[in-house]
């Protein structure tokens, strides 16, 4: 199984300090966001990562990253998202070829997790086709994508809906057969103007292809100024991508 962490994005919610830099070069606690979505998933023992970034200061990330020989690695994957409001649904697109018809494990840049997700990417693994999505309880579900459960099954998902149909969110981690290349080709953009993963996953649902697990250990994004400050305190308090169980 291959990883795709998305990586670009205008990161307009954390302006002013995204006017000139990339959302995640910013710092979380003590090293630059983008630090934890590499760790999440060498954790699941995914090793053959792409990038893909945009927006301000793209290539700081090879200044940076370089080849990720801090993290054992002997080279890492770049692409390059024009434009970067399209959506993350549009910002997968580009990791079709890196995929060569693999499975992927895609992690949104923003996201951190406190323990490891090694369990579910090894049922996926298993898993003979479609897709498999992460939840947590939250106490804000209107900022995210939220699920309709009836028991082992997702119903559906809302992006951001007014009223959530459970507590959960749909975090940031998404792992998919090579079917969602084909899907991310049928979508439409959204009221907010972007490929929304949620249409994705819809797909998936409409197919009966989606399985889930419930994420242990806390999650946040970093994507906003109080989640951003947020983040830093959690991992200064427990620190995070633990690898015990
Ligand atoms: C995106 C997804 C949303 C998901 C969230 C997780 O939201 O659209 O479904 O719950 O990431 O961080 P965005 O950050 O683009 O608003």
């Amino acid at each position: 199984m291959k990883g795709v962490i998305l990586g670009g994005g205008l990161g307009t919610r954390l302006l002013p300090m995204t006017k000139v830099t990339n959302k995640h070069l910013l710092p979380v606690f003590d090293r630059p966001m983008i630090y934890y979505p590499i760790q999440c998933l060498l954790n699941a023992g995914i090793r053959d990562i792409l990038i893909v970034t945009g927006g301000n200061n793209a290539g700081d990330f090879l200044q940076l990253l370089g080849n990720g020989s801090e993290f054992g690695l002997k080279e890492l994957h770049y692409t390059y998202q024009e434009g970067g409001n399209a959506g993350i649904a549009d910002a997968l697109r580009l990791a079709e070829d890196f995929a060569d018809g693999e499975k992927v494990v895609v992690v949104l840049g923003d996201n951190i997790i406190e323990k490891n997700i090694r369990k579910a990417v090894a049922d996926f693994f298993t898993q003979p086709r479609g897709a498999k999505i992460l939840l947590k309880e939250v106490p804000d579900p209107k900022r995210f994508g939220v699920p309709e459960i009836d028991g082992k099954k997702i119903l559906s998902i809302e992006e951001k809906p007014e009223h959530p149909k459970s507590r959960y969110a749909v975090i940031g981690i998404y792992m998919y057969d090579a079917q969602v290349f084909d899907i991310v080709k049928t979508l439409k953009p959204s009221d907010r103007g972007e490929l929304e993963i949620t249409d994705v996953n819809n797909v998936y649902i409409q197919k009966g292809q989606m399985t889930y697990e419930i994420l242990d250990g806390w999650w946040t994004d970093a994507g906003t100024i109080e989640s951003l400050f947020r983040a830093s305190q959690m991992i200064a308090q427990t620190g995070a991508n633990k690898l015990e169980e």
